[in-house]
């Protein structure tokens, strides 16, 4: 079957990475990692794409005297591998306009939070401190505006009255793990596509239940 081709990039502990590389395994699995880039050196998302033969590649932006080669480079490793769609799995860069144009509508990211609430850093402590009753993640195309563009999928995670920021960060990345394999599925089906700021989709399952939290 026809693949579509993968490149994941990472800063860190790559739990989604994983996720990926789980789901690639499958043999009816619609996509395939091409190439895994981490813009930090020794990080544990590195270990696991070793750990599954996969073309792993430190561009360590401290090599690069300003942004832009340094996003040429990665650029040029995407396309040296035929990559088509780039999944960005804990990728802590802010990427330039210019990159992300080149990309335009083949470059996904995941976020933790239901967006477009808390964009940005320490997103589950300031859901706590916030009181809100869900929380969440999302896997959304990417535009220049940080954690900003068209909406795949999300999860809503009702929030537990003995929550701790870090229940929270594990309970979502339960979620983080089950969505990642799920909507790359869907952009290989060619079931979504970006349409203006939102995402149209066909053929898919959108489910209808609500969700109240505290139960009534
Ligand atoms: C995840 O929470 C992801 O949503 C965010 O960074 C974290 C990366 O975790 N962008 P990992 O490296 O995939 O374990």
């Amino acid at each position: 079957m026809r693949k579509l081709r993968l490149g994941v990039m990472i800063s860190g502990s790559g739990t989604n990475l994983q996720a990926l590389i789980d789901a690639c395994a499958a043999a009816d699995y619609p996509a395939q990692i091409q190439v895994v880039i981490s813009n930090r050196p020794d990080v544990r998302g590195l270990d696991r794409a070793a750990q599954a033969d996969l073309t792993a590649i430190t561009i360590d932006h401290k090599d690069f005297d300003d942004k832009e080669s340094f996003e040429d480079a990665v650029h040029q490793c995407l396309s040296d591998h035929d990559v088509e769609l780039v999944c960005l799995a804990g990728f802590m860069r802010l990427l330039t306009s210019t990159f992300v144009n080149r990309w335009r509508d083949r470059l996904i990211n995941i976020h933790p939070s239901l967006l477009p609430s808390y964009k940005g850093l320490h997103t589950h402590a300031r859901a706590l401190e916030d009181g809100v009753r869900f929380h969440g993640c999302t896997i959304h195309y990417v535009r220049p505006e940080m954690d900003n563009g068209p909406i795949i999928m999300q999860a809503a995670i009702p929030i537990a009255t003995d929550e701790t920021e870090e229940s929270l960060i594990a309970k979502t990345l339960t979620y983080e793990h089950k969505m990642y394999p799920a909507a790359v599925k869907l952009i290989a089906e060619g079931k979504v596509r970006a349409s203006g700021n939102k995402v149209a989709f066909k053929d898919t399952d959108m489910g209808d239940e609500g969700i109240i939290s505290p139960l009534p």
